[in-house]
């Protein structure tokens, strides 16, 4: 079992500190939505599902350490500074977006149908708020469940796998996306083998998913990612299994950087490229992913590993976070809502109008 990732106990958030992991399993306590978004921004939590829990869990802590507001007018401008801060985070993951605008919703909603403040009724905010942070961790766990069962289906009995940077359960409230399937088809005896590429410069595939896959006991390894072309070409890989951060409304999709690269190269070796993602992933406002942002982290992540410096002194280095894969590339992607293919346009919002069981 993969530890607890959020645990919220009123008034404090306790965050399971990932840069710490495999070797040491740490939380990191937070109480405001400043705090939380820290915590975001210095990835010791990261995962774009995750992220939007820990982002939903900042509203009612943040109201619960602030001074109370005397008026509902005070309240929402809580509200909204609190939506401010937690978007500022991370730019690339949909999901926080979406869990912020959402409880931002839900307040304003609550407001809107009142009329006197008081304390009580302030209280009673609060806990519709810890209810909805609630909701979004619940449905993220069934998503991730659905998602698994509908990308194991995709593949075949004695299937060698490879994936990259973490779509765990590390990433999520639940079984993860990528990996999620990877387990899930584990569990039918379809895996045969899976790789995991270390993801440089962070190393989320070398210290969190081949972590994971270990505790799984799925048959696995790890390499570096200028490994994959190499193996693609010698080792019977027969699917690529990612995780998406947003998803643009024809199907481009961001994702960890090095992700196009695989889809480049799974597309020369004819290996089905799948991107598996919950559909608050899916950004229908962008025509194509040219007009995601990307995030741009320090250079000291690509000069530094461990705390030590590998490069020569002085040196500057990029750090686009993340990269984006075109749609004509992914063989399908899956949501909890069913499977997109081929991906286009009209099949992604197809995909969004289809009832699902949340
Ligand atoms: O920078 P990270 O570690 O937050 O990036 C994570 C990824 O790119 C994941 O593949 C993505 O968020 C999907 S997680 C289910």
């Amino acid at each position: 079992m993969i530890p607890a990732r959020l645990i919220y106990k009123t008034p404090v958030l306790k965050i399971l500190d990932q840069r710490l992991l495999p070797h040491k399993t740490a939380y990191m306590i937070v109480r405001n939505a400043a705090q939380t978004a820290k915590a975001i921004k210095d990835m010791v939590l990261r995962g774009a599902p995750l992220i939007g829990c820990a982002a939903a869990w900042g509203f009612p802590l943040e109201l619960k350490a602030c001074r109370r507001p005397s008026s509902w007018k005070e309240t929402l401008a809580l509200i909204n500074s609190t939506a401010r801060v937690l978007k500022a985070a991370r730019p690339t993951a949909l999901a926080l977006f979406y869990a912020a605008d959402r409880m931002r919703g839900k307040a304003a909603c609550f407001i809107a149908d009142q009329k006197d403040f008081s304390p009580k009724k302030y209280a009673v905010l609060i806990r519709s708020l810890e209810r909805e942070a609630y909701k979004i961790t619940e449905e993220d766990r069934l998503a991730c469940a659905r998602m698994g069962e509908l990308g194991a289906g995709l593949l075949k009995k004695k299937s060698i796998v490879l994936t990259h940077c973490n779509a765990g359960a590390l990433a999520t409230m639940g079984i993860g996306t990528a990996v999620g399937v990877i387990t899930e088809a584990h569990s039918r005896n379809k895996i045969k083998h899976a790789y995991s590429s270390e993801t440089r410069p962070y190393l989320q595939g070398a210290r969190l998913t081949i972590w994971e896959l270990q505790r799984s006991k799925v048959p696995s390894e790890l390499i570096t990612d200028n490994m994959a072309g190499h193996l693609m070409k010698t080792a019977g890989i027969n699917a690529v299994i990612v995780g998406a951060d947003r998803i643009a409304a024809n199907g481009d999709t961001a994702n960890k950087i090095g992700t196009y690269s695989l889809a480049v190269l799974a597309a020369y070796h004819k290996i089905p490229f799948y991107v598996i993602a919950p559909t608050p992933t899916i950004d229908i406002t962008l025509k194509t992913g040219d007009e995601i942002r990307i995030e741009e982290r320090s250079s000291e992540e690509v000069t530094f590993i461990n705390g030590r410096l590998v490069a020569p002194k002085g040196v500057r280095a990029r750090h686009p976070g993340f990269d984006v894969t075109p749609a004509g590339l992914i063989t399908a992607i899956v949501t909890e809502k069913g499977v997109i293919r081929p991906v286009n346009k009209k099949t992604v919002a197809n995909n969004l109008k289809h009832f699902a069981f949340l």
